[in-house]
């Protein structure tokens, strides 16, 4: 199947980014060729995301607008990949009768048999455990053609819409990268847990995710080993909560920091109430590790977070930050907030832009509630219309616009370490590359410095982006 071409899209976190990276690397092995674009593929795949209605329907109206291509290309495959193929299973084909297959999380690898199904005209649907957040999970199911492997495969071949159905837990698909697919050749990720146990009341993420399973610290780091040896400079570890990684984070970043060939550290998400005073250590301890957190507060309302079942109360919150930034000097925290979770009020959502001005993080992402059925908080009426919760984002995001580019304007004149990512992509001509702190900076300089970390004094910022000259003073 030499010149079968695949095109990935993907929608969401950088979970699912990672997850199309084993996605490809999967095909490329099974003998499939990556696709300059959709309109040369003759498979389509849409990595997608549930985490607001928004990004589901982005999804659909990409699927629309296939229509035409499927006319005249017949043989098309197009696949929806990811949290909306596990949230909805069959329910996609319905909604989008052009899909032939649904796989949600955990069964990229099985992607070349699935590819293959459809190509002989099946519809395949592949689900973690069979599980649906949404009504109609597949019925009884009997053992199928697709067993081997030494798991057990359980199809069903007569349902409504689908021909074939895989239901099993599979292994982790963590891939045996080698990274022809990877989007830096700097820069890579990493998943050191899948899955959540929190159930904040807004999120869909545990029921897609399924439940929390932590990777063995000698699979990470020999993870890790490899990246860096092909290259990689800078590891994003990634979890939906890395503080409760089961094996201990601290002892984890302790444990890959002298590979070697690695030059920088990160982890995301931290859950606020998980930050500990031993992970603060390590994060002042480390040099390798970035001093940048990202620890989403989602409410500067006690209420609304006792509402969204974050277990801290703003207090918690800033009692963190202080803690952060005292045992981390020149620590960066970035957040999440969502505005308009059913019953704020006008004054508990001036509690969160209150948050953003005395904690001054120096990047926040503002979200509208938006309701995800089977979720604890889609039972309580979303009252907050949508004009109020557009009001919210727009003044929150302008609140931390004024704190950014403050921020950023203190930033001027100091040197700091940039980790060069190549060439900048609005400003060509330019490179491009991040601070410890995760700020962008853009500097003149050789694109033979890509890869490498160099010093650069800030002469100017906006609220986005740093600008400066490298530093030849050493
Ligand atoms: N595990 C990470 C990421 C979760 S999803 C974490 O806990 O931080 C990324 C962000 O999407 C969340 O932090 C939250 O701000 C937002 N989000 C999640 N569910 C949402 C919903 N139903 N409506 C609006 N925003 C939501
Ligand atoms: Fe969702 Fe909360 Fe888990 Fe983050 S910690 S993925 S917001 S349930
Ligand atoms: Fe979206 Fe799934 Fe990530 S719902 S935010 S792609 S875990």
């Amino acid at each position: 199947m030499g010149n079968i071409r695949v095109h990935i899209e993907t929608f969401g976190c950088q979970m699912n980014k990672l997850d199309s990276e084993t996605a490809a690397e999967a095909l490329l092995r099974a003998g499939f060729e990556i696709a300059d674009g959709p309109d040369s593929a003759d498979v389509i795949l849409f990595n997608t995301c549930s985490v607001r209605q928004h990004a589901e329907e982005r999804v659909y109206s990409r699927i629309g607008a296939l229509k035409l291509a499927k006319r005249q290309r017949p043989h098309l495959v197009i696949g929806v990949l990811g949290c909306m193929a596990q949230k909805d299973g069959e329910l996609v084909f319905r909604r989008a009768p052009l899909v032939d297959i649904v796989c949600g999380p955990r069964h990229e690898a099985d992607l070349a048999e699935l590819i293959a199904e459809a190509r002989s005209g099946r519809r395949v649907l592949a689900l973690d455990n069979g599980r649906i957040l949404t009504p109609s999970p597949p019925r009884q199911a009997r053992r199928g053609r697709m067993g081997g492997e030494g798991r057990e495969r359980t199809s069903e071949p007569a349902r409504a819409s689908a021909d074939l159905i895989v239901a099993d837990h599979a292994p982790p698909p963590y891939a045996e990268r080698d990274g022809r697919t990877r989007p830096s050749p700097f820069h890579a990720f990493t998943a050191i847990m899948l899955g959540c146990d929190n159930f904040c009341s807004y999120c869909v993420v545990p029921y897609v995710r399924g439940r929390e399973e932590s990777r063995p610290p000698e699979d990470v780091a020999a993870e890790v080993a490899r990246l860096a040896e092909s290259g990689v400079r800078e590891i994003t570890l990634l979890g939906q909560n890395v503080n409760s990684y089961a094996f201990g984070l601290p002892q984890l970043l302790r444990r890959i920091h002298d590979t070697p060939g690695l030059e920088r550290i990160r982890f995301v998400t931290s859950h606020p109430k998980d930050v500990s005073d031993e992970l603060l250590a390590a994060m002042a301890e480390l040099p390798k590790v970035c001093k940048h957190l990202h620890a989403p507060a989602q409410s500067g309302s006690t209420r609304i977070l006792h509402q969204m079942n974050r277990r801290y109360t703003r207090e918690h919150y800033l009692d963190m930050i202080g803690r952060a930034r005292r045992m981390v000097p020149g620590i960066e925290i970035a957040s999440d907030f969502i505005v308009g979770f059913p019953t704020e009020t006008e004054d508990e959502f001036m509690e969160s832009v209150d948050l953003v001005r005395r904690v001054e993080f120096n990047q926040c992402f503002i979200f509208k509630y938006s309701p995800r059925p089977g979720t604890k908080a889609a039972d309580i009426p979303d009252d907050v219309p949508e004009d109020v919760k557009k009001r919210r984002n727009t003044e929150l995001l302008a609140v931390q616009e004024v704190v950014s580019t403050r921020r950023n304007r203190q930033k001027q004149g100091r040197i700091m370490d940039v980790l060069v990512e190549g060439a900048s992509k609005n400003d060509p001509g330019k490179l491009a590359g991040r601070t410890d702190g995760n700020d962008i900076l853009v500097f003149e300089g050789p694109e033979s410095l890509a890869g490498t970390i160099v010093n650069v004094r800030i002469t100017g910022s906006t609220a986005l982006t740093l600008f400066g000259t490298m530093n030849d003073e050493r």
